[in-house]
């Protein structure tokens, strides 16, 4: 492949590890985070569906990364580009002819695979007599208007990245943006590829969250180091460890004939360490490349001294479900609290697909209930909150702590007269009776 290879390089699967992604896959099933895709008939490989509260924490996810980098800073602006795109676009960006795997068959077991991944026997069968290399394109295609020919072949795009290339004229144009500056974006990007697989690390329709930094060439390699650097702590400041995070920067033999540079951010999965985001530097390329096929003038103009020049881009590139993927794996927690084990996805508060939880301590007396769905709905205004009274207490503690809920509300007997509820924290268990009155201030304060 031409482009970045994905990562293979897993650890030795041990028990452990085994155990705790299937402990996670289980999880997400049993609690509507992430389901097979179309089941029903059997699923489809390499395809998932977000659930109720996997879909509130893929959502939590995006906001905060379009927090991090358009919200929060002054020279980043965001960029919503269509899937489908002129095939032009992908002949200039170089992933007609290039965005290929070379794949083998094994002529014993028929088993097909990357060359790539195979070394000099199948991993099936442990026969050493392969077919001939093929190339593999791994962009998908379709047909746009009614006539079926070759004409009207248009491709899913492969990443969100291009459809920055080629808007990068009307950015400027409608927003005067000076270098240096960033266009951000986040959206689905499909991909045919042959070994699918580790759940949702590595899919065929997947979410990119893309950056396209243009700054003067000059300022390239600091920005470069600067990204490195801002991307790093963004997933530590959303509670991932700091142990299971490390900076992979390519060997010169990896990178792309247009890069400078590239460095990975890896993840410590629990089958090993594998790429979470790229952040390259990728020179003047895809905008020279562009002018040359398009035949338009890409070059950016200075307002002051009106030079004219190609700026170089640094791109920091994530995918959205591997870094839902790895935040899951890192808040997933179990401990023994009273002999039972309890399950705790300690999600930051930012990214908790619930921030509290009504609970009323006893069902069956109407007005604790009334007061109980009462205070749900004043809360469900400033945040995600559910109401829940299908077990006792203690049963729906452990059911909000399964999936990261931060505060648990209790309402009472005592509730109906001295207008408190008990606030339970997710992570120390403690409880602190609030006034209802305070109650929306004390779980604000706390989820800031
Ligand atoms: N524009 C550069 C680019 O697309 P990439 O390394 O191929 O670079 C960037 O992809 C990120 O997209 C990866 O770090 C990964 O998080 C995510 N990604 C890529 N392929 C993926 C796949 N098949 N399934 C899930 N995520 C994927």
């Amino acid at each position: 492949m031409l482009f970045k290879l994905p990562l293979l390089q897993c650890v030795p699967m041990t028990q452990a590890t085994n155990d705790l992604m299937e402990k996670i896959v289980s999880l997400c099933k049993r609690r509507g985070f992430i389901f097979q895709s179309s089941e029903i008939y059997g699923g489809l490989a390499g395809a998932w569906d977000y659930g109720p509260l996997g879909c509130e924490l893929k959502r939590n996810v995006k906001n905060a990364w379009w927090k991090a980098v358009v919200h929060e800073r002054d020279d980043v602006a965001g960029l919503d580009a269509g899937i489908l795109m002129n095939p032009m676009v992908w002949k200039a960006s170089g992933h007609t002819d290039n965005f290929i795997d070379v794949l083998v068959d094994c002529r014993k077991c028929k088993g097909r695979f990357r060359k790539d991944h195979v070394g000099d026997k199948c991993p099936n069968c442990g026969a050493k007599d392969f077919t001939e290399g093929r190339a593999f394109n791994l962009m998908f295609k379709t047909q746009v208007g009614a006539v079926e020919d070759e004409k009207g072949t248009v491709y899913l795009r492969p990443e969100t990245a291009q459809g920055i290339f080629v808007n990068f004229q009307n950015v400027i144009d409608a927003t005067s943006r000076k270098l240096p500056f960033g266009i951000a974006q986040i959206g689905k990007s499909f991909r045919n590829e042959v070994t699918p697989g580790n759940f949702i690390f590595r899919t065929r329709e997947f979410e990119q969250m893309e950056i396209e930094y243009f700054c003067r060439p000059e300022e390239a390699d600091e920005a470069y180091r600067r990204w490195i650097d801002e991307r790093f702590n963004w997933y530590l400041n959303l509670g991932i460890k700091k142990e299971n995070l490390k900076i992979r920067p390519h060997a010169a033999d990896e990178l792309a004939h247009y890069a400078k540079g590239c460095s990975d951010i890896e993840y410590k999965f629990p089958f090993g360490w594998s790429e979470l985001e790229g952040i390259a530097n990728r020179t003047d390329y895809d905008l020279k490349q562009h002018a040359q096929f398009s035949g338009k003038d890409l070059q950016y103009q200075d307002p002051v001294t009106s030079e004219k020049f190609y700026p170089h881009v640094i791109e920091p590139s994530g995918g959205c479900d591997r870094g839902l993927l790895a935040f899951l794996a890192d808040a997933y927690h179990e401990e023994e609290v009273e002999g039972k084990t309890r399950v705790v996805l300690k999600l930051s508060p930012q990214l908790s697909p619930v921030k509290a939880a009504v609970l009323p301590l006893l069902k069956n007396r109407p007005e604790i209930v009334e007061m109980a769905k009462g205070i749900k709905k004043d809360l469900q205004k400033h945040f995600v909150c559910v109401y829940n009274d299908t077990a006792a207490i203690g049963k729906l503690y452990r059911r909000q702590d399964e999936v990261g809920t931060m505060y648990c509300v209790t309402v009472d007997v005592d509730s109906l007269t001295d207008r408190q509820v008990t606030v339970r924290d997710r992570d120390t268990m403690k409880q602190e009776r609030i006034s209802v009155d305070q109650l929306k201030n004390y779980l604000l304060e706390r989820l800031a």
